[in-house]
């Protein structure tokens, strides 16, 4: 009989070695006479267990993890292809690790089963079954559908999808397009890195859908150059969906077309900001446009543009083929469906945690990620990005709903959790989102290209005790003319972080530094 081993494919797991192990795996399987089949699968997101080994037996899938290369042959001497087996790296049957089987994955729920660029795997977990319902469709059956998912952009801003789809299918052009966001720039962040490298038909899939809902004819997929395992995942990908039919002229026979390419970014934290990623998609300077014209009007090369992240387009196809009605069943209030946390910073147990909105932080923090890896006390957590606010344990029973952080000054964002324990300084944290501000800035608007150099220079004098009760008074100001000032987000979200840490942790902007008190 011959033995099914899956070792992760994937940007995490192979930074732990997961090459290695695979290379051991096999050597070890041909020098005991075992016929061995090696599944390179996407992963599931466990990433303190990674490299996550799974073998597959009469009783389902089981794990091993986190496996070194010198644990292979162990592996082998306890009999690990029988699953269930004496050995420390045992993890028991792999759907019934709790932190896995805790959480709701929608969107999630073929990654880390699979083998990423097989079309064949894809379809066999459901895959395309969404886009050939959509072939059947008409556009705005397509739009009304994502419109009664209660889908909202997972990019940041949580607009809703379907509105915006709606207004691209409205607007005229000689020519739309679908532009995949995909430079996810937020610190702590890696789900749309993971739906690339671990299930990049979906993000096809959910792009050519998009496609005939508004009539784009055209989508690009702006990628961050610092990906470079999801480029080639996705490229390979690009083109089986493409010889298969999924893509080109003649969509599964439907005589409708969609062309997909991948864009490199070239670094830059403001070209995931939408007008910008367009400018920089058109071979210029990621300089951020003035809205009015929305780019759903006047978008690419001046065309109507969906521009979504690449986590709103991934829950398209399941919208599709299980029902709206499914993926609305999720959730609570206005914020329906699902939303990948990542999970990130000082943690015990990081990773990719995707859950209905509703539950609390705390839940995340603490059952999910098991407290801080330093075992000190969590002092603060920043969500949301960057420009996300921090937060202090009082808040830690907020439910993840996008109005209730709006509601106490946050921002959900794109999930990403960054924990810090207590030995963390506030103040120096209020001083590197002004410093990344400084960095990233566009230089397009005053308030946030002079505002931000201000600011560092500000916190400074308060670390040094420099006038302190007058610079925290100027620097509030300084964040309420970025807020209001600012063209866009950047400027006008970066104060979040700043204020945030001035009213939650006030004794970090009081200290005198150089003594050790
Ligand atoms: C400074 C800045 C950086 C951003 N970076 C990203 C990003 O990396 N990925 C992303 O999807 N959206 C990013 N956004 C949000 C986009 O401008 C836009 O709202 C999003 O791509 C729309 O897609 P959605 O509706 O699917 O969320 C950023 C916004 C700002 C202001
Ligand atoms: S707020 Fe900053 S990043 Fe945005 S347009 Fe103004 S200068 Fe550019």
């Amino acid at each position: 009989m011959t033995l099914r081993v899956f070792v992760p494919y994937e940007t995490t797991a192979l930074s732990l070695g997961a090459d290695d192990v695979a290379t051991l795996i096999c050597r070890e399987a041909e020098a005991r006479g075992i016929e061995l089949e090696l599944v390179r699968n996407g992963s599931r997101g466990l990433f303190w267990l990674e490299p996550l080994v799974e073998v597959e037996t009469d009783a389902g899938r089981y794990a091993f993890g986190p496996v070194e290369a010198g644990d292979v042959a162990s592996l082998f001497e306890a009999g690990f292809a029988r699953g269930a087996v004496d050995h420390p790296l045992a993890l028991g049957p792999t759907e019934e690790i709790p932190w896995l089987k805790r959480q709701q994955r929608v969107t999630f729920a073929r990654i880390g089963v699979t083998d990423p660029v097989s079309i064949e795997d894809y379809r066999a977990h459901g895959g395309f079954a969404g886009l050939e319902k959509a072939v059947t469709c008409t556009p705005q059956q397509l739009v009304d559908m994502v419109k009664a998912s209660g889908l909202r952009g997972r990019g940041g801003a949580a607009f809703p999808t379907g509105i915006k789809w709606q207004t691209v299918l409205d607007a005229k052009g000689a020519k739309k397009y679908i532009v995949c966001n995909a430079d996810e720039g937020d610190s702590g962040t890696f789900a749309d890195r993971l739906v690339m490298e671990s299930d990049p038909y979906m993000l096809i899939e959910g792009m050519v859908i998009a496609g005939l809902a508004v009539g784009a004819t055209q989508g690009y997929i702006y990628l961050r150059e610092e990906y470079p395992l999801a480029d080639e995942l996705l490229t390979l990908a690009i083109e089986r969906a493409r010889a298969a039919g999924f893509l080109g002229d003649d969509i599964l026979g439907s005589g409708q077309r969609f062309e997909l390419e991948v864009r490199l970014g070239a670094g830059a934290y403001i070209c995931g900001e939408e007008t910008s990623l367009l400018e920089s998609l058109e071979g210029k300077r990621g300089l951020v446009r003035a809205k009015p014209p929305l780019p759903a009007i006047e978008g690419l090369f001046g065309m109507p543009t969906v521009v979504n992240n690449v986590l709103s387009l991934a829950a398209v196809p399941s919208i599709l083929s299980e029902g709206p009605e499914h993926y609305a069943s999720f959730g609570i209030d206005r914020s329906k469906g699902t939303l990948p946390f990542q999970l990130a910073g000082n943690l015990t147990r990081g990773g990719l945690v995707e859950l209905a909105f509703g539950h609390s932080l705390r839940e995340l923090i603490e059952d999910f990620g098991g407290g801080t890896a330093t075992g000190r006390p969590v002092r603060a957590v920043q969500v949301g990005g960057p420009l996300g606010a921090y937060l202090s344990p009082a808040q830690f029973d907020t439910l993840l709903d996008y109005e209730a952080f709006s509601a106490i000054g946050a921002v959900l964002g794109h999930g990403g959790v960054v924990v810090f324990d207590d030995s963390v300084d506030m103040a120096e944290q209020a001083r590197f989102s002004m410093e990344f501000c400084v960095e990233e800035s566009c230089g397009k608007c005053t308030p946030c290209r002079i505002g931000a150099v201000r600011g560092v220079e500000v916190i400074d004098r308060i670390m040094q005790g420099e006038s302190r009760d007058a610079n925290l008074a100027l620097l509030d100001d300084l964040c309420d003319t970025m807020m209001q000032g600012s063209l866009c987000a950047m400027g006008g979200m970066t104060p979040f972080p700043v204020k945030s840490a001035m009213t939650l942790f006030p004794e970090d902007f009081q200290r005198q530094r150089g003594d050790q008190s």
